[in-house]
């Protein structure tokens, strides 16, 4: 999930799209960081193609079992070309194959496709992924931004189950104009709301700067107070200074939680994307929710989507190694991987088994954070089933997982019940 600035920087254009005619574009270059040609992908958007290409099966599955006709709906509001140069799926391209895929197994779903793209050249190159991969899916494309596209397609979208995916290259549209997506009614009945957006680590660090620059431009300032929906944000990272990484942390989740309560109250997710283990964040997707099974559904994604990006990353690491041959490599990934797996489940059994000491049966989905402790979001119902298992081995819960399909939902029973309080009249 690291990733290194320079190195992106180097293989790849920037801005282009944005003149240098007022101060006004200046400014909008700067804080954009378009990337306009679009060449290779890069580790971080492996990660973030990861997440949609585990999520949107379930997100497709789950959503349309209820809604007319099985419409979904997925809008990509920043949605580049849908693939790059060399060939690789973007999330246009990405997210045409997975609706094309859950209508061939029959599953009676239909995925309607909204893109936005503003950059003149990028929309063309879209319109090209979207005539020779859409395969008769319904699509939309919008050449426009897409601040002026959304409350057209949230008139479109009204009846559907719709996933929102916000994916820019610098800052994201004002908080404002983010609002109407929340919204959309929710409640027993009312057609899914789900928002996946890209918040932008490098552009919060940058602006952050002129907090105490003496060259500040207040101008940048307020463009993120439209951003976050309001100023609280400065004081929240001058408050946490000098340790910039916690004031990071600190204005990523006081944003969460802006959007958790426009939302009414959705959950929500936030995952780190860097380029490597060890580097900086680069961007911070932010996944909300109004509904547990997507968060649970979304956690098991982003669990998997981690698995494809170490893999990556494993392979990248042979590539540019003068010992690696062949595939000698996926033999040592598999190996780490399933230390890394023991090493999860022997911390989830030792969390279960503290919770079970209190003696009272309990759901994994009302302990969430607790039972997955430091591997909330890293590890997935396949290690709580193991560790589950494990319990029942040693006898100290007395039902077996086995068999069971929502393992979340499912009570957790300890063999020992809690001790019974004897009352003075019992004696
Ligand atoms: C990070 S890229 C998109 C990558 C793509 N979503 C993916 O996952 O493969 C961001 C795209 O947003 C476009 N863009 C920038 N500002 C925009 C705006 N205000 N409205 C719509 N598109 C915009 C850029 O031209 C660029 O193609």
């Amino acid at each position: 999930m690291r990733c290194l600035r320079e190195k992106w920087r180097d293989q790849h254009k920037w801005g282009n799209s944005v003149t240098d005619k007022n101060a006004e574009s200046n400014l909008e270059a700067n804080l954009m960081e378009s990337v306009v040609f679009h060449t290779a992908k890069q580790s971080p958007a492996v990660l973030k193609h990861a997440v949609l290409e585990t999520y949107l099966p379930p997100f497709i599955g789950k959503t349309g079992s209820t809604s007319s006709g099985g419409a979904i709906a997925f809008v990509d509001g920043y949605a580049g070309p849908g693939r790059y140069l060399d060939g690789q799926e973007g999330s246009g391209s990405l997210v045409l194959r997975k609706g094309n895929e859950s209508r061939s197994i029959g599953s009676g779903r239909t995925l309607h496709c909204f893109f936005v793209e503003q950059d003149g050249p990028t929309v063309q190159r879209l319109a090209e992924t979207v005539a020779s991969e859409s395969e008769g899916l319904p699509v939309e494309v919008f050449a426009e931004a897409a601040a002026s596209a959304l409350p057209k397609i949230l008139d479109r979208t009204r009846d559907f189950p719709t996933l929102f995916y916000l994916d820019p290259c610098g800052l994201l549209i004002p908080f404002e104009q983010m609002s109407p997506l929340f919204e959309r009614p929710g409640g027993l009945g009312a057609p899914a709301t789900e928002v996946l957006l890209n918040f932008s680590a490098t552009t919060l660090r940058r602006v952050a700067g002129h907090l105490s620059s003496p060259n500040r431009v207040e101008r940048t300032l307020t463009r993120m107070d439209e951003v976050c929906g309001g100023a609280w944000w400065r004081q929240v990272w001058l408050d946490a200074l000098p340790d910039k990484a916690a004031a990071e942390a600190a204005v990523v989740a006081g944003y969460a939680s802006r959007m958790s309560a426009a939302a009414g109250g959705a959950g929500v997710w936030t995952i780190d994307v860097r380029r490597k283990p060890g580097h900086m964040p680069l961007y911070y997707l932010i996944f909300a929710s109004r509904h547990p099974d997507g968060l649970v559904l979304f956690g098991e994604s982003t669990s998997l989507a981690l698995g494809k990006w170490r893999e990556y990353l494993a392979r990248l690491d042979a590539q540019d190694s003068l010992f690696a041959f062949g595939d000698a490599w996926v033999e040592d990934f598999k190996r780490a991987e399933a230390e890394l797996e023991k090493a999860w489940v022997q911390d989830i059994t030792l969390n279960l088994e503290a919770l079970l000491s209190e003696g009272r049966s309990f759901k994994v989905l009302m302990r969430y954070n607790e039972v997955f402790g430091e591997h909330v979001g890293v590890a997935r119902g396949k290690h709580l089933r193991a560790a589950w298992k494990d319990l029942l081995k040693r006898g100290v819960v007395r039902n077996s997982p086995v068999g069971v399909k929502d393992i979340f939902r499912h009570p957790i029973e300890p063999a020992e019940p809690a001790p019974t309080t004897l009352k003075f009249a019992d004696v």
